[in-house]
């Protein structure tokens, strides 16, 4: 297999981010791209690719040796039915459904797909959160007891038919926007979930949005607190509307002995070992740079061209799935749980999300 042909499903704002850092390696090129929206198919930007309207005609299409599906969330299942039949290797974007029942049904095609398929959990790939992941793996902060996240951020951006302003079309806040970190938080501790709490609202953005003659309803701050099996306990606070705020994404992880920080922008990880009551800190703080290229092709750190490299690796047989269906059935699990524990404003245990898939 030479350079890979890609066919692209769904050529929006992450479609086109996806087209841009294929461009960035060798020998890839889109070769079909299939959007029902004749604007986003023109915005795409691949004058040499075949076009197509639907999924049906990508799966029945020779040209291409693997698919990224970047459609909206609530379209995935529906879309990757007719990519199953076909066996082709597909990435499929985060979250990979907006129902336990359908990211179970992925999952279960997924499991016996004769190709890879690999959930798109890109926030893994940004080389600072790749050096700062590999450190707690490593051991450098001991035995890992705490992990704390923030994302604060700019409101969500508008997208095609504003699909993403009801929670019924990306699964709510939570599974949309903090799947990411639900996936971090187990990658991380290398544990599961047992239970979720999450108190979270609709309190500034959207205010003066209508969609279908009401306001949308997904969640604009939160906190989450999540116990995992092995003891240790993570936290994720959310606000989506601290667009001034320095460092979009922070985590940290204190173990028993040193706690680790790293900071994106700028990709700054600070080791600070325990020194004891009273003595001088000792906090090292270094710079992961991300190469310029990759930086510039998409809003993720650098992070879509690193997970694509991955991918790449996992079709040539050269190296495994990182990131499987199972593994994207677990975070929207887990955002499904904050969702109902913020709605109901209770604790919610996870089997009682999976219970009901
Ligand atoms: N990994 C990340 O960090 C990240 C970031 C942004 C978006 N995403 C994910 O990418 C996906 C797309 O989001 P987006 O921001 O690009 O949205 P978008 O609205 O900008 O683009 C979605 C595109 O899909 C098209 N589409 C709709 N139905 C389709 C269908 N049945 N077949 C093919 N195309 C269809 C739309 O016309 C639109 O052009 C979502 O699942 C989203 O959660 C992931």
């Amino acid at each position: 297999m030479t350079g890979l042909r890609y066919g692209i499903v769904g050529t929006g704002l992450m479609g086109r981010e996806h087209i841009r850092n294929i461009a960035l390696i060798e020998g890839a090129r889109v070769a079909a791209i299939v959007d029902p929206e004749p604007a986003s198919l023109d915005g795409a930007g691949c004058a040499d690719a075949t076009r197509f309207a639907d999924v049906a005609d990508l799966a029945g299409f020779d040209g291409i040796d693997a698919v990224i599906v970047a459609s909206p969330n609530h379209t995935h299942r529906a879309i990757l039915e007719p990519l199953f039949a076909r066996g082709l290797p597909i990435l499929c974007e985060k979250p990979i459904a907006t129902t336990m029942a359908d990211a179970r049904w992925i999952a279960e095609r997924a499991a016996p797909h004769p190709a890879p398929f690999w959930t798109g959990m890109e926030y893994r790939y940004m080389p600072p959160a790749q050096a700062f992941i590999a450190q707690v793996h490593a051991g450098r902060a001991g035995r890992p007891v705490m992990l704390a996240m923030r994302e604060h951020r700019f409101p969500f951006l508008d997208k095609v038919g504003q699909w993403n302003r009801l929670s019924r079309n990306t699964g709510g806040t939570m599974v949309e926007k903090c799947c990411h970190f639900f996936d971090l938080m187990r990658h991380i501790l290398k544990a599961e979930p047992v239970r979720v709490f999450c108190s979270g609202g609709i309190d500034v953005n959207h205010a003066d949005e209508r969609i279908e003659g009401r306001r949308p309803d997904i969640i604009d701050n939160s906190y989450t607190v999540v116990d995992f099996d092995n003891g240790a306990r993570a936290m994720l606070d959310l606000c989506m509307f601290a667009d001034g705020a320095e460092h979009q994404e922070e985590i940290s992880v204190t173990g028993d002995r040193a706690r680790i920080d790293l900071m994106v922008p700028p990709g700054d990880i600070i080791f600070s070992p325990r020194v004891g009551y009273g003595n001088s800190k000792q906090a090292v703080r270094e710079h992961v740079s991300v190469d310029a290229a990759a930086l510039a092709a998409g809003e993720h750190f650098g992070a879509t061209y690193y997970q694509h490299l991955a991918f790449e690796r996992a079709v040539r047989g050269e190296g495994p799935v990182e990131v499987t269906a199972e593994d994207g059935l677990h975070a929207v699990a887990m955002g499904l749980a904050a969702e109902t524990s913020a709605r109901e404003k209770r604790a919610v245990d996870m089997h009682e999300i999976y219970a009901a898939a």
